[in-house]
């Protein structure tokens, strides 16, 4: 249950470098301002939830974060050095990967081939190393998901959260520290959100940050440690999940009020 706070409770981070901090991040396109003035952080283990209403710009926030746009201005900060992020190869040498609603996987081959896809490991003759991907993956898979079994099956045939851990496993394979996920449980029944959710403690375990987009709120209270809701381009506030109610927050979406147990930020209506 989460307690209603009349301040926003102690900053269980204070004083360690975030993983990633994006600070003061403006772009506009023609003349909307789709992400205006916007500084969020996100630390080693924790899951931050990007809220707001369709067109606040979460998704675009995000993409600036994962080099498919370049902001007009603001900096992005990695582990407390200044990152250079233009494009999405940059990103992925900072260990910022992404996992856009549709997974985009090979559907026709099986997990290990879309772990390594266009990453192939050879043998010394040069042919595909297939047993030593599918050892790697199956350690991989092992960490994320024990109960998954079907290596041998293309992945057109697994389930919509069996999908989603081959995503996860191909993201996280090649050393991702910051993890963004748009969207993840949209389009997956409650047997598969419910493993969605478990994968993303285990990430967390292993110090990976999390930035989730969600239109639910119930997901958002399970799986997030603070949510940070945005309107129209601009940051309306930002909570520890257990300083807020769920009404709290949807205030914040809808209206753009900021709670008293909220760190209000330049989009917040004024009181
Ligand atoms: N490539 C683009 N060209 C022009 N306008 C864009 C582009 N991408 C986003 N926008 C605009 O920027 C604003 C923010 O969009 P964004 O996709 O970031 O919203 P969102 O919060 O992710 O919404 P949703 O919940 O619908 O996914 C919107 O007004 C959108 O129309
Ligand atoms: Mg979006």
């Amino acid at each position: 249950m989460a307690k209603k706070a009349k301040t926003p409770s102690a900053d269980p981070h204070a004083g360690k470098t975030p993983l990633v901090e994006m600070r003061d991040i403006s772009i506009a396109f023609g003349g909307i301002k789709a992400v205006d003035h916007a500084s969020c952080d996100l630390h080693a283990g924790e899951v931050v939830a990007l809220l707001g209403h369709n067109g606040a710009g979460k998704s675009t926030l995000i993409k600036i974060l994962s080099g498919a746009y370049t902001r007009d201005s603001g900096q992005i900060y990695v582990e407390g050095s200044e990152a250079t992020i233009t494009n999405p190869r940059q990103a992925k040498d900072y260990g910022i990967e992404t996992i856009y609603q549709t997974l985009a996987l090979a559907d026709n081959v099986d997990a290990a081939a879309n772990l390594y896809l266009g990453r192939e490991l050879l043998t010394p003759w040069r042919t595909l190393d297939d047993s030593a991907m599918e050892a790697e993956t199956r350690k991989v898979m092992g960490r994320l998901n024990p109960n998954f079994t079907r290596f041998k099956d293309p992945v057109k045939q697994l389930s919509g959260g069996q999908r989603q851990s081959v995503a996860i496993a191909r993201a996280i394979h090649f050393n991702a520290r910051i993890l963004i996920m748009d969207e993840p449980t949209a389009a997956l029944g409650p047997a598969e959100t419910k493993q969605v959710g478990e994968l993303t403690h285990q990430l967390k375990e292993e110090g990976i940050g999390i930035f989730l987009i969600s239109h639910d709120i119930e997901d958002v209270f399970d799986l997030a440690d603070r949510v940070v809701v945005m309107k129209n381009g601009a940051i309306v506030g930002s909570a520890q999940t257990g300083d807020v109610t769920k009404d709290e927050v949807l205030g914040m979406i809808i209206l753009g009020k900021c709670p008293p147990g909220a760190i209000p930020g330049p989009g917040a209506l004024a009181a």
